[in-house]
């Protein structure tokens, strides 16, 4: 059975004090929370090591936003995985569309960075998501197998296993145009379904894949609710305990697609 992963990502966000106070707040608001849900909160670079502490061995799970793809060198401005290992790092973003847009990753660009994520065994939670004009067009389909072929080719199932995809619709960010759980479904069923011809159905009924674009709580349960939706990756509402909270609280008891396919829960 797949876990739900409920993941804040703070992108360009929150001085220290402000993440220290948004930490606590999650971290005293989610104990008790129901097993079957997996939190994380994914903060800026700076942040990272003062969020670690004070998470300490308590159940929220850390993670980047980006790395660089070599292990080290003389590359301004780059973060490996190892230092983000160290900083206390269990997971990384790779290929947010902010990064593919205003960073210029390429796929082969985030290939490596991928790679290097596995490598220093953190995981990935690979984004891939289409434009507004592909949905258009009717080229979501073939935009995603781009994005999902360009980077995950090739790797071991072992390593396939430990990633997580999230598929992320560019016009959904920040935008308070929230997919609806429709098209959600419809597309986190594709996606699954290029998990099972690269990797086979095992990988694929394995594969956590995340929603996110405008998730809120008050359009959690209905997306969360989708039997290929696996979790959410959250901007805006990740930024107060209340809501990141609310959306983790949403959705009640997971069952897995194939589960719910069978109507055995
Ligand atoms: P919003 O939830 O603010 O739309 O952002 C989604 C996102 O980009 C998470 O990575």
């Amino acid at each position: 059975m797949r876990r739900f992963l409920i993941a804040g990502n703070w992108k360009m966000h929150l001085v220290r004090a402000e993440g220290m106070e948004l930490v606590d707040a999650i971290l005293e608001g989610s104990v008790g929370m129901p097993a079957d849900r997996e939190l994380l909160v994914i903060p800026s670079f700076t942040l990272l090591h003062t969020i670690a502490e004070r998470i300490g061995k308590r159940a929220l799970g850390l993670g980047a936003q980006d790395l660089h793809w070599e292990a080290s060198g003389a590359y301004t401005s780059g973060v490996s995985a190892a230092m983000l290992r160290d900083a206390g790092c269990e997971w990384v973003l790779v290929g947010h569309s902010e990064r593919r847009d205003h960073f210029g990753d390429s796929g082969e660009v985030l290939g490596r960075k991928l790679r290097a994520a596995l490598a220093a065994l953190l995981r990935p939670i690979y984004c891939v998501g289409e434009h507004l004009e592909e949905r258009e067009q009717g080229r979501t389909h073939e935009l995603l197998d781009r994005q999902f072929h360009d980077v995950l080719d090739g790797l071991a199932p072992a390593e396939m296993q430990r990633v997580v995809l999230a598929y992320e619709p560019v016009w959904a960010i920040g935008t308070g145009r929230t997919a609806t759980p429709e098209i959600a479904q419809e597309t986190h069923g594709f996606l699954r379904s290029l998990v099972a011809s690269a990797y086979g159905q095992g990988v694929a009924a394995e594969t956590r894949i995340l929603y996110g674009g405008s998730v809120k709580p008050e359009n959690a349960s209905e997306l969360l609710g989708q039997p290929d939706v696996d979790g959410a990756l959250i901007g805006g509402a990740s930024l107060m305990a209340e809501s990141f909270l609310g959306i983790a609280q949403a959705g009640g008891q997971h069952t897995s697609g194939a589960q719910k396919r069978t109507g055995k829960t």
